[in-house]
């Protein structure tokens, strides 16, 4: 797919405020600092669409993006982060929460995870929030540039190998570096497909 258009649409925390129109919608979800942004940024080679930061929790709303005049691209606040309230790190965001559970345009949510870590509980339990709700999700490891290519590999399998403790087969995954561009073409002619069917 090429990227003829990336334009800003809108900031907010209520799902009753996003966008009506229906088109196809992709969302970006994961811990705090985890690459959301970048990644957002990468596959739209643009340098500032979405907002990245060094200090974990930048992005603080429900920012949406309309590619190509034709489907959205949704960068999402963080999950995870130490500094806010333990309510709030016990669960999820209830407008994030709403969000997923609301948004009838979204067809599939990109769960986004550093190659370097081993599952974590928070990211599982979201995994499990979005079988729950029967929310199609692919799993996307990000930061592949700071680990040399076989302690990566490594890390990959035995991370899916721990989620099929859980999963009857590991979701559909893909290998990302927002440093070099790494699986940009991949990402984008998944989404090409789904936009397709
Ligand atoms: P929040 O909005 O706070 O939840 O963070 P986020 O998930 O949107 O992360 P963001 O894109 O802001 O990136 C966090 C930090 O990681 C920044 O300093 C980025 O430059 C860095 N970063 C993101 N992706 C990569 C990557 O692929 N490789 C490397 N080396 N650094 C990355
Ligand atoms: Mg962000």
């Amino acid at each position: 797919m090429k990227i003829k258009s990336a334009d800003f649409i809108i900031s907010n925390t209520d799902v009753y405020k996003c966008p009506t129109e229906r088109i196809p919608e992709y969302a970006f979800i994961g811990r705090s600092n985890v690459g959301k942004s970048s990644l957002i940024n990468m596959l739209m080679e643009r340098k500032d669409l979405a907002k990245i930061s060094g200090t974990p929790g930048k992005t603080q709303l429900i920012n949406h993006f309309k590619i190509n005049d034709s489907w959205f691209l949704v960068d999402l606040p963080g999950y995870g982060y130490a500094k806010v309230s333990k309510k709030m790190r016990a669960g999820f965001q209830k407008f994030i929460e709403d969000y997923f559970i609301q948004r009838e345009q979204l067809v599939c949510t990109f769960v986004l995870v550093d190659s370097r870590h081993d599952p974590q509980k928070i990211d599982l339990d979201f995994m499990r929030f979005l079988g729950e709700k029967g929310i199609p999700f692919c799993i996307v490891f990000t930061k592949a540039d700071k680990l040399g290519s076989s302690k990566l590999n490594k890390q990959i399998v035995s991370y899916k190998k721990k989620l099929l403790a859980t999963w009857e087969t590991a979701p559909m995954s893909f290998l990302t570096s927002s440093s070099t561009g790494l699986g940009r073409k991949e990402f984008l002619d998944f989404i090409d497909g789904v936009n397709a069917d």
